[in-house]
């Protein structure tokens, strides 16, 4: 067994040993989203440092931990908080909590984070939800191929799976949320993007901007998982307007969106685990 099965596979048994919930969904929440993993009905919360092999997140906003509970009786594992490549970790770290959900069970994967609005027709306290990305951030899956996790080369041209994202989509309009369709493109940071890299970005096809996520979903579809993202906007990006960027801006607007991020995600979860 390679090493990365074997560390896999004790970080799942680590979990497992908590918990007779065998989640089918996994959720990832990114900045200042923990509110989610928070709501789960009946929940078990292993912060990530009692997790084998499992990395430190270290930027305010990112506590760790990873939660398995239910979500109106879908049994689910949060991941509250994630590591990024900009903190220093090396993609593999970066993507090794996502797996662990899939080799917890999961098949589905939903993953939200807070990006730039670069599409001058969305603005910030909109969400979006991903049709596809462009990844300027590395690729997880560089080195030798796990062949028991997924193919050397796994397919990317569905990696949004259409139908979680109707019935996303759906479940935003029955909350009242403001709801896009778009492209992120993850860059990786940590500073903002230059006005000049946003219109570059733009012209490039790409309608938000954020440095996370795009690992997670290429490992998650290497192991054949089926993915929904969703960005919360919360600024619009560099030289789309003229006010600056702070990270305290990004968290006080996914502070404002959170009783909506909480319904919107756990009709999500419910739609989704009716999916076929
Ligand atoms: N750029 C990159 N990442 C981000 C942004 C942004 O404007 N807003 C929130 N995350």
């Amino acid at each position: 067994m390679s090493d990365l099965l074997a560390r896999l596979d004790e970080a799942a048994a680590a979990v497992r040993g908590r918990t007779t919930v065998r989640p089918t969904i996994g959720v990832v929440a990114g900045s200042g989203l923990g509110a989610f993993a928070d709501s789960l009905e009946d929940p078990v919360v292993v912060p990530f440092g009692e997790i084998p092999h499992f990395p430190a997140p270290t930027v305010p906003g990112h506590s760790g931990a990873l939660v398995v509970g239910r979500v109106a009786g879908v049994p689910t594992a949060a991941l509250k908080g994630r590591v990024h490549a900009y903190e220093g970790y090396s993609l593999d770290d970066v993507v090794f909590p996502v797996r662990v959900l899939g080799r917890l069970g999961a098949r589905i994967l939903i993953l939200t984070n807070a990006a730039g609005a670069i599409n001058p027709d969305f603005a910030p306290g909109d969400l979006m939800l991903l049709s596809d990305h462009i990844n300027l951030l590395g690729n997880p899956l560089t080195g030798p191929n796990q062949a028991r996790l997924g193919p050397r080369f796994p397919d990317m041209s569905a990696a949004y799976d259409r139908d979680l994202r109707e019935r996303a989509a759906a479940a935003c309009s029955r909350v009242g949320a403001t709801a896009h369709e778009g492209v992120y493109i993850a860059v990786p940071g940590p500073s903002y993007e230059t006005p000049a890299e946003i219109r570059m970005a733009r012209t490039l096809g790409a309608d938000a901007v954020g440095m996370s996520t795009v690992p997670e979903v290429i490992a998650a579809r290497h192991m054949g998982l089926r993915v929904l993202a969703l960005s919360c906007l919360t600024n619009r990006a560099a030289g789309v307007s003229d006010e600056p960027l702070d990270h305290g801006d990004v968290l006080a607007v996914t502070e404002r969106l959170k009783s909506t991020l909480l319904k919107v995600l756990t009709r999500i979860v419910v739609e989704a685990a009716k999916a076929p």
